[in-house]
């Protein structure tokens, strides 16, 4: 059987495959395999281990007769085509839980960086602008017992809320549905989306990519939110309308933003975003810290494995290809 790697990863975990399958894997780290490559080395492959800048969509999938597995190194799965895949009963797997302490760290990361300046207090050293201490120089929002308002309040929405307790702020979440554990065990207060906007001082979105959360946060939400907010976007790029948010912030209906996500990735350093003070960008590292990512690329291996071997996966996303009604 072949498993087809879309990217370079530690040969340590490779390397005891050999032994069992044909393994095709792509010999770049940093860069996607081109989509004509994939749907050629797809032809007669068993199983991909994809991750979040491969698109798996329907012709890829109708092209690979033999596919049993699509595992992406990732929680999010919003580059593969589920419809497709459950069609044909494709098992989809991803890596949930083991990325949440690393994303919900980045995540907390970019609310202090955002609130406090942190990139252009040291672009004012780069350029060799500081003259003297100043009264209000690079002054930024205050942290301790402010308002967080966590859209999405899944296991990374938890752990930012555990790690804004240790500030002392006040939790305020929305989500599809309420989380008891998380009201009583962090005091999270369960708002729309509306009153959430107008209360915070920190937004944080961390909804999954769907129809329904596309440009989730456009012009209306922007004008709902203080003046003084910061915005923060460890989620997906396509849920905010990414012009409505440089228009925002270019006209300082709010304070900031931070963001490791974009509507089209890769951004160059020419895109629109990046011309304003008062943005934070990063390149999709949310899970990025070794120990994450090597119990990610393990967690995609096993769900692989397990697939090849005509078990459940341990992570699926379409449980329904087992007759498990959804
Ligand atoms: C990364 O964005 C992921 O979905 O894990
Ligand atoms: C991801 O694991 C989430 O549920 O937030």
């Amino acid at each position: 059987m072949k498993i087809v790697f879309t990217r370079k990863i530690p040969t340590e975990l490779v390397e005891p495959l050999k032994e069992k399958y044909d393994i095709f894997m792509w010999d770049r780290e940093n860069e996607p395999m081109p989509y004509e490559r994939l749907l050629q080395e797809m032809k007669d492959a068993d199983a991909v281990f994809t991750n979040v800048a491969d698109r798996i969509d329907k012709q890829l999938i109708e092209q690979s007769p033999s596919l049993k597995v699509i595992s992406t190194m990732a929680v999010g799965y919003d580059n593969i085509d589920m419809e497709a895949a459950t069609a044909r009963g494709i098992a989809v797997g991803h890596t949930p839980g083991v990325l949440t302490e690393a994303t919900a760290d980045l995540t907390f990361t970019l609310l202090v960086a955002t609130s406090r300046r942190i990139v252009e207090g040291m672009d004012v050293i780069r350029r060799n602008e500081w003259q003297s201490w100043g009264p209000f120089l690079l002054t930024g929002q205050s942290l301790y017992k402010a308002t967080i308002g966590i859209i999405g309040m899944g296991r990374i929405g938890q752990g930012v809320a555990r790690r804004a307790k240790g500030f002392d702020m006040n939790i305020l979440y929305h989500n599809r549905s309420r989380k008891p554990e998380a009201e009583a065990e962090l005091g999270a207060v369960y708002c729309s989306i509306e009153e959430l906007l107008r209360q915070s001082d920190y937004v944080v979105l961390l909804a999954p990519s769907t129809p329904e959360t596309k440009n989730m946060i456009s012009h209306e939400q922007f004008e709902m939110m203080k003046k003084t907010a910061v915005f923060i976007n460890t989620s997906r790029g396509t849920n905010v309308d990414e012009e409505a948010l440089y228009q925002a912030l270019k006209e300082e209906k709010i304070f900031a933003a931070g963001l490791d996500v974009f509507e089209t990735e890769p951004i160059s350093n020419d895109h629109p975003l990046l011309t304003l003070h008062n943005v934070i960008a990063l390149p999709h590292i949310g899970s990025a810290n070794v120990e994450t990512r090597m119990k990610m690329a393990t967690l995609a291996i096993e769900n692989i494995e397990k697939g090849l071997a005509g078990e459940r996966l341990t992570h699926i996303v379409n449980d329904e290809i087992y007759g498990n009604g959804k």
